[in-house]
C-alpha cells in the first residue's frame, strides 16, 4: 500500500496515543521504517503489520482500529495537501461518493507506479434517494470494510450530516464485492 496510508496510521497513533506507543508498534513489525514516503509503494505486509501491532499494543480489535482510521482519514487527507481535492469532490455525500473513482484515478496519476504499484479500490453508487444509497465496494484486499465504514462516518461529519451504514452483501456471502446500505439525514 502507498506510504500515504501508512503515514495516516502513524499520524493517528502519534496524535492520539503519542510517540512512545508509536515506537512500540513499529518495533513489533519486521522491516518497518518509522516514517514513510507518501507516494512510494510499500508491501501490504507493512500496513497489515502496523494494524495488527497497533491492535495488540492498544488492546483493541482490528475492526474498531480500522473504523477509527477511516474517520481520521478525512481531516488527515485535507491536512496532507488534499483539501482542494476533497472540497471539489462534491457538494453532498451522494455526489462525493459518485465521484470517488474519478478522485482516486486522478490521484493514481500523481503516485509512483513502483514495483507493487497501487491496487486502488473502486466504488459504485446505486439506488440513490433522499434518505439512502447503496455503495458498492470493489477491492483486491481483504478485511478493509470497517475502514470504509469509518470513512463514511468521517465524510458525513464533513458534510454536516449523520450516517448509518450496514453491510448488506459481502464477499463472505459469495459476492465479488461488498454492498453497503448508507442511510443519511438530509
Ligand atoms: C483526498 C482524499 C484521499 C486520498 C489522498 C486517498 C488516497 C488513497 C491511497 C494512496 C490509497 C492506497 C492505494 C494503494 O496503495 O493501493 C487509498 C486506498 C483506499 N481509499 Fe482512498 N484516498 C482519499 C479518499 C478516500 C475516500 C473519501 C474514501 C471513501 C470511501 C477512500 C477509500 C479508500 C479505500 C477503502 C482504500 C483501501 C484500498 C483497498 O480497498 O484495496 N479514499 N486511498
Amino acid at each position: 500500500m502507498y506510504g500515504m496510508v501508512n503515514s495516516g496510521i502513524r499520524s493517528m497513533v502519534l496524535d492520539q496515543y503519542g510517540e512512545n506507543v508509536w515506537q512500540r508498534i513499529v518495533a513489533r513489525v519486521p522491516n518497518c521504517p518509522d516514517e514513510f514516503m507518501r507516494m512510494e509503494s510499500y508491501s501490504d505486509d507493512v500496513t497489515y503489520g502496523l494494524v495488527g501491532a497497533a491492535c495488540e499494543e492498544l488492546g483493541v480489535e482490528a475492526r474498531s482500529l480500522l473504523h477509527e482510521l477511516g474517520e481520521y482519514w478525512i481531516p488527515y487527507a485535507s491536512k496532507a495537501g488534499y483539501a482542494v481535492l476533497m472540497e471539489r469532490g462534491g457538494r453532498s455525500l451522494p455526489e462525493f461518493l459518485q465521484g470517488l473513482d474519478a478522485m482516486h484515478s486522478r490521484l493514481a496519476l500523481t503516485y509512483s507506479s513502483g514495483e507493487e504499484g497501487g491496487r486502488w479500490p473502486s466504488f459504485r453508487v446505486t439506488d440513490v434517494s433522499d434518505a439512502s444509497l447503496r455503495l458498492h465496494y470493489y477491492s483486491q484486499r481483504q478485511g478493509l470494510q470497517p475502514f470504509v465504514v469509518g470513512l463514511l462516518h468521517g465524510l458525513a461529519k464533513q458534510f454536516g450530516t449523520t450516517v448509518e451504514v450496514e453491510l448488506i452483501e459481502g464477499r463472505e456471502m459469495h459476492s465479488d464485492h461488498d454492498i453497503f446500505l448508507v442511510r443519511y439525514s438530509a
